[in-house]
């Protein structure tokens, strides 16, 4: 009988593909599943040299290929796919084995599965996976969750997988049960606050200062060799500086303004409600790709709504270009901040015990968010965690010396009438949490008044209500 591999792969679409190809060039022998033989088949034809690919046709076989206890990552569609996958999967295996679901999960899914496998004796591990197809198969960032036990055997395996930066992989084990889809989400929402964040400096420059998309490209490729040096930074230049062949505009140009989303980003700012974090940056941005798939409301409201009487000009290019890199670095601070915060509090939530400086270290490579700025936040959870990254030395410095650049971008946005919701909102998260006092105060007074809601006082204990239809005189609440 031939020798049993040491890992399979179920759901061979382009990301199962890479990650079962980035097993096998790493030197592990990987037995593969799908559906439909055909994508099993020409894999194994396009690829078959590059490592061990043992190919099976039904689920049996495919079980029946693998050394205990086995190990089987499901790569399909998140929601009922993978609950079919799994329902099909579950009778077919033994006590210890595990199995291993590296698509984008909802994290309280992931929690439901690993409890039902749990009860059956085997383990179930939602790993978060980073870095699109290219990742899969280079070196992704991979986000583990399920048991210690399981990352005992798996863990050395997607180690080795994963992207590298310094010697070190990015992969560690995250926690329990859905901690790993969990910080996956996160991930996802702090890149839709990033990329709304990018596009919003992008719409600045072209918008306040009138500069071409070459012109841009080159900006955004200066950019990336300082702080803001990331993936995303680096990608905007490239697709800034490409020109569509069929009309010979600037890509961006011909590109619809309407932005899609499968979903993290939405479930990043639902759960964040839950947890009663505010993750303004991340749900201006979800918001944001929401407005803009309107067209009939923006078109309605273009022909109606004026904006403002006369133009802005911008006195300093140069000037204003640093401003907008500046404003740009500020508001990525608060919405990595933000995304922290809400890591922190669900890891006390769920018991997780995240450790925080571990997730900026697996995200310093592989994945869509990959940046120099993970290394100084690595750097501000080294020794303590800080009450928000906006206090941590570094980051509080950083933020400090372009607060008033931040300032100037924002007014100036608001003035020539351009939407700057990232921007905007960071700025006033920033303001509100330094503030000595908030207008909270207020709210509370007015919650009182209309529903006997009660308040606290700033200068004794306990809880009071002020009988506003009455003589106004206050009582115990
Ligand atoms: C990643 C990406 C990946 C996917 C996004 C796209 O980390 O590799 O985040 O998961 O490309 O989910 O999300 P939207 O379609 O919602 O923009």
């Amino acid at each position: 009988m031939a020798d049993l591999a040491q890992i399979g792969v179920s759901g061979l679409a382009v990301m199962g593909r890479n990650l079962a190809r980035n097993l096998a060039r790493n030197g592990f022998s990987v037995a593969l599943h799908n559906r439909t033989s055909a994508r099993t088949k020409s894999l194994v034809a396009e690829h078959g040299d590059e490592g061990t690919f043992v190919p099976t046709e039904t689920l049996e076989e495919f079980v029946a290929a693998l050394e205990r206890p086995r190990r089987v990552v499901v790569m399909v569609k998140a929601g009922a796919p993978t609950d079919a996958v799994i329902d099909e999967l579950v009778p077919l295996l033994d006590e210890g084995d595990i199995v291993i679901d590296c698509g984008n999960a909802h994290f309280a899914d992931t929690r439901r599965r690993e409890a039902a496998l749990r009860e059956r004796g085997l383990h179930f591990v939602g790993a978060g996976v980073s870095g699109g197809e290219e990742g899969a198969l280079l070196g992704p960032s991979i986000m583990p969750g399920g048991s210690a036990e399981s990352y005992r055997t798996l863990g050395p395996m997607f180690e080795k997988i994963a992207a590298q930066v310094d010697g070190t992989p990015c992969c560690v084990h995250v926690g329990p049960d859905g901690a790993g889809h969990f910080v996956k989400m996160v991930h996802n929402g702090i890149e839709y606050a990033d990329m709304q964040l990018i596009a919003e400096a992008y719409d600045l420059l072209r918008d306040g200062l009138g500069a071409t998309p070459a012109e841009l490209a080159r900006i955004f490729a200066e950019w990336n060799s300082g702080d803001l040096e990331s993936f995303l930074i680096e990608i905007t230049a490239e697709v800034l500086g490409h020109t569509d062949a069929a009309s010979g505009s600037a890509f961006v140009d011909v590109v619809l303004d309407q932005a899609e989303q499968k979903g993290t980003g939405r479930w990043t700012v639902q759960t964040a409600l839950d947890l009663g974090v505010p993750v303004t940056g991340i749900a201006e941005a979800t918001f944001a790709r929401a407005l803009s798939a309107h067209p009939e409301q923006r078109e309605a409201a273009r022909a109606a709504l004026p904006g403002p009487s006369a133009a802005v000009p911008v006195e300093d290019r140069d000037a204003f270009v640093d401003d907008v890199r500046k404003a740009l670095y500020a508001s990525k601070v608060v919405a990595y901040a933000q995304g922290y915060d809400q890591m922190a509090a669900a890891s006390a939530e769920y018991g997780w015990d995240i450790d925080l400086g571990a997730m900026a270290t697996i995200w310093r490579g592989g994945c869509i968010i990959r940046a120099r700025f993970l290394d100084r936040i690595k750097d501000a959870y080294a020794t303590e965690r800080p009450a928000s990254l906006l206090v941590a030395p570094y980051f509080r410095d950083a933020v400090a010396e372009g607060q008033e650049a931040w300032r100037r971008v924002v007014a100036h946005a608001a003035r020539a009438g351009i939407p700057t919701p990232g921007f905007s909102s960071a700025l006033a998260y920033y303001d509100a949490l330094r503030a000595e006092r908030l207008p909270a105060a207020l709210i509370q007074g007015m919650r009182d008044y209309f529903g006997a809601h009660t308040y606290k006082r700033v200068d004794r204990e306990g809880a009071f209500h002020t009988l506003w239809g009455g003589d106004r005189s206050e009582v115990d609440g």
